[in-house]
């Protein structure tokens, strides 16, 4: 029973707390709400100022698609590959992304443990948003520091790495323990010795009547 107890304070940010997240549709309103579409909005503007015909795109972390869908519309060249940890928006996403099935691969997996598989120096982008602080709450931080070097490995030469990770959420809400601004900052610290950081910017909008504070980072992969 203590066990059971321990597990659970240890390790909150596992595949149950997605699947539970995503018992029920959108949960966080990805493909409803204005502030969603305009943080997705400026970050395919950041790759589309960049690389305006990317072939081959990495998004981590990519719920039920709500991003992806917007990254295959944009770039109707590219293959992308979304990797997922929830089967519940994964399955989800397999139906919004229907019109693009033929050049998006979507991937059940924990990109912790999927990293392996993934061919080295193979992507123009990687967009990989608002997940980065789960990884890092649930593994020890040299851990966390070898994941982002080995996926920045599958990027080519020159390639972006685009990020959006909210700050210092409020009380209240589960994921306000993982993203205090000390430990967002360290995650920027971390990537920016791993690449060269080329943007960071900090934006304050209102989601449902309360004020979210979010920053977007681009890195480029200098081999
Ligand atoms: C807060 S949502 C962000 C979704 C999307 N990237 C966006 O910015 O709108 C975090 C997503 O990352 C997924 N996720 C969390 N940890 C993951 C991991 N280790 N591997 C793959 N996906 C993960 C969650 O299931 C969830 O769908």
């Amino acid at each position: 029973m203590q066990g059971g107890f321990w597990t659970k304070a240890l390790d909150p940010w596992s595949i149950d707390y997605f699947e539970d997240k995503f018992a029920k549709p959108d949960p966080w309103k990805y493909f409803t709400s204005i502030y969603e579409r305009t943080k997705y909005q400026r970050q395919l503007d950041i790759i589309k100022d960049r690389n305006q015909n990317p072939q081959r795109i990495l998004e981590i972390g990519s719920a039920e698609g709500a991003q992806t869908l917007l990254l295959a519309a944009q770039f109707p060249e590219a293959n992308i590959t979304a990797i997922e940890i929830s089967s519940n928006a994964l399955g989800r996403a397999k139906n919004n992304l229907l019109q693009f099935a033929d050049r998006i691969e979507l991937i059940n997996a924990d990109i912790a443990e999927y990293e392996p598989c993934i061919e080295d120096s193979f992507y123009d982008v990687c967009i990989w948003s608002e997940s980065i602080y789960y990884l890092g709450a649930r593994l020890p931080l040299t851990t966390t520091y070898d994941l982002l070097a080995k996926v920045m490995d599958k990027l080519k030469d020159s390639a972006l790495l685009v990020m959006a990770n909210t700050v210092g959420l409020p009380e209240g809400i589960p994921e306000h323990v993982v993203t205090k601004r000390p430990i967002i900052d360290c995650y920027y610290s971390l990537m920016s010795s791993l690449a060269l950081p080329i943007l960071k910017s900090n934006y304050l909008e209102d989601k449902l009547g309360r004020t979210y504070e979010y920053q977007i980072w681009a890195f480029e992969l200098k081999l």
